[in-house]
């Protein structure tokens, strides 16, 4: 057992963003942290982290607790497991008490899988980097191939020798059972003896989100004409397929920080694009990608880029996953590998910057790729043409939660103009799919009326419509600051840009035009360009010129009257841009805080299946409460 002062000693050390962060994006919102729910499939942040309570509650599925009972609960570890992760983060050394058999070999049990496997990887890892014949054979081979000493040490590849029992010795001499050794794939009994199932392979391990070996993917040396390519770990209580993408756990942070995660096929594409200086890399394994892998990656970003060959199974199998995708609301991007290479052979061939060039420039919307191959393939057949915009409806159709509307509108525009049909029967067509499927899936159609009545009785409709109108005005004020005041301090250590950015990141500026300039100052602001005015009268376009020009020259002369009129001292100056900036921001957003109310509003109204209505009504009451937020902050702004 462990002892109560260090299990105190633990718990004083706790931090809980610090530790949640680890699993799941939190972002701050006022004194807490919110973030998707890792315990049930959710697309609007409902799990809550409160650090000052150091508690976590999900208002969606009702789960709550504090840093241990997530780690058991997430991790599956029981107490003793949890307190002893954390001690081994936070460098505290546990003095074990007594323990007894009994509760040895519970642990043991527990422990087994893992403990094997990562035996199983120091041995392999010895194998390759310690004897004649894995330095010759294997290592030889590697390197041939691109992988350099460190990257090998990265992956904690391996080799399994030929000779026929090797591991299996060497695991039976470490009191390994038959049993779990069997369970892990790694030997297989042959009249009565264990032999090494991986003979002669090269072996990648497979790692956990948390860096515990899982399993192992071993692969044959140069061609493989007999045997299978790869041999992977069965299924087991670690290794759990639909629920691994390797390279997760070396790549987690970079994904977090370039917010994006390129999805390739294979094992070698996610090592040699690491190798490569592309750390954002995981890989599926070649099967098809299911929701648990899209959830992982969707810990950590939004954004999802499928990178594969070029040949028709390529195209298939990243056509596959897009319904799951799109209902993950991941945005999913897709770049096919030119002319029979995979990414590993790629990026050998052009060099890390060309090969970021190339995804970058290559990158096509899932939607309109797969737009693009139905078109292809139906040709001029008129009743094919004619499933293609069913199928492209269908697929918008997953888009229609309130969040995706925009982007949804946005589809709908681009795919009528290459379907050639009306944009307005497009939208229907997309409404009468979203109502099909929600009937088809309806259970008990009956929504808790006193929360509907609740709705029902605060929205004043003639309010909100005469809200939306006013549109344009707020969208160029908003540009208007960033152009002008941008890269102009905010606090402390932070810029204007930066504020603007924080407060409006989840709403995108409706018109498109404006949207455009946003997003490229934020690109050029991330990459610390002190973006102005003149990069955008000059390098972006005749339109954006003339846009710009009007947005900036108007306020120009209006703000000189107003210094002309009544000079002011800087300070008061830096108050007024301050007041400016926060309800500016503040009006767009509630404005479209309000949109989205009565967007969720109608629909909660259509809505015929529970599941969904309960989602609506959370995320209108989630909506309510920015609502409430920034009316606040616009009273204590405006009302001076
Ligand atoms: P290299 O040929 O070394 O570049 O390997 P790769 O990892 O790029 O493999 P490839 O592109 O041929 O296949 C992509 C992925 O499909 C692999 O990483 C494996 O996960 C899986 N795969 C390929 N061949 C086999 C096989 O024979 N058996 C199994 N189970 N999986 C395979
Ligand atoms: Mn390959």
């Amino acid at each position: 057992m462990i002892k109560p002062e260090v299990v105190q000693q633990i718990q004083q050390r706790i931090d809980i963003i610090d530790v949640l962060g680890d699993f799941i994006k939190l972002k701050k919102r006022g004194t807490n942290y919110l973030g998707l729910c890792p315990f049930h499939g959710e697309r609007t942040p409902s799990f809550t982290v409160s650090p000052v309570k150091e508690i976590y509650k999900c208002f969606g599925c009702g789960k709550s607790g504090n840093t241990i009972t997530f780690l058991m609960e997430h991790e599956k570890f029981s107490y003793v497991e949890a307190l002893k992760w954390l001690a081994k983060r936070y460098g505290i050394e546990i003095e074990e008490e007594f323990v007894t058999d009994e509760a040895r070999e519970q642990y043991q049990q527990a422990e087994s899988l893992y403990v094997v496997n990562k035996f199983a990887q120091t041995f392999y890892a010895q194998q390759l980097l310690e004897t004649e014949e894995g330095i010759n054979i294997a290592k030889s081979y590697l390197l041939e191939r691109g992988f350099t000493n460190d990257l090998i040490q990265q992956f904690q590849v391996g080799y399994c020798p030929t000779s026929g029992n090797a591991f299996a010795t060497a695991a039976l001499a470490q009191q390994f059972s038959k049993d779990i050794l069997l369970k892990t794939g790694m030997v297989v009994e042959r009249n009565g003896s264990l032999v090494d199932n991986y003979r002669g392979r090269i072996i990648f391990p497979v790692t956990g989100v948390n860096g515990k070996v899982i399993g192992f993917g071993a692969r044959v040396i140069g061609k493989a004409d007999k045997a299978p390519k790869y041999i992977n770990t069965p299924e087991n209580e670690v290794y759990v397929k639909s629920k691994i993408l390797y390279g997760l756990f070396q790549a987690r942070q970079a994904i977090d920080k370039a917010d994006e995660c390129l999805l390739v096929e294979g094992y070698t594409d996610v090592t040699a694009l690491h190798g490569a200086g592309i750390e954002n890399a995981v890989a599926s394994g070649g099967t098809s990608l299911t929701v648990d892998q899209l959830r992982l990656i969707k810990k950590y970003t939004d954004n999802l880029t499928i990178v594969y060959d070029g040949d028709a199974a390529g195209v298939k199998a990243a056509l596959r996953g897009l319904g799951m995708a799109l209902e993950e609301r991941l945005n999913v991007r897709l770049v096919l590998i030119p002319d029979n290479e995979d990414p590993d052979s790629y990026v050998k061939k052009l060099g890390k910057e060309a090969f970021q060039q190339f995804i970058q420039t290559h990158k096509k919307d899932i939607i309109l790729f797969q737009l693009e191959v139905l078109l292809k393939e139906a040709g001029n057949d008129l009743v094919k043409r004619n499933e293609v915009v069913n199928q492209v409806a269908e697929s918008i159709s997953k888009l229609s939660q309130a969040e995706d509307f925009t982007k949804m509108q946005g589809y709908v525009k681009q795919s009528a103009v290459l379907l050639k049909v009306e944009e307005s029967d497009l939208l229907n067509l997309v409404n009468k799919i979203k109502r099909a499927t929600a009937q088809k899936e309806q259970k008990k159609p009956t929504p808790a009326p006193d929360t509907l009545a609740d709705i029902t009785a605060d929205t004043p409709e003639t309010e909100v419509l005469s809200f939306l109108q006013e549109n344009e005005p707020q969208q160029r004020n908003i540009i208007r600051l960033l152009l002008e005041h941008g890269q102009e301090p905010w606090g402390d250590n932070a810029k204007v840009a930066d504020y603007i950015f924080m407060e409006l990141d989840d709403f995108a500026l409706e018109s498109e035009t404006l949207d455009a300039i946003y997003l490229k100052y934020r690109e050029l602001h991330s990459q610390h360009l002190q973006p102005d005015t003149r990069h955008f009268l000059y390098n972006e376009g005749p339109e954006v010129a003339k846009l710009v020009s009007d947005i900036t020259v108007f306020v120009h002369e209006v703000s000189k009257g107003w210094e002309q009129l009544m000079p002011t001292k800087d300070d008061a100056k830096q108050a007024q841009l301050q007041q400016d900036v926060v309800s500016s921001v503040h009006l767009y957003r509630l404005r479209m805080i309000k949109k989205f109310m009565k967007q969720t509003f109608v629909e909660i109204e259509q809505e015929q299946d529970e599941k969904s209505l309960n989602e609506k009504l959370l995320l209108y009451t989630e909506l309510k409460k920015l609502e409430r937020e920034s009316t606040q902050i616009l009273g204590s702004v405006i009302v001076k």
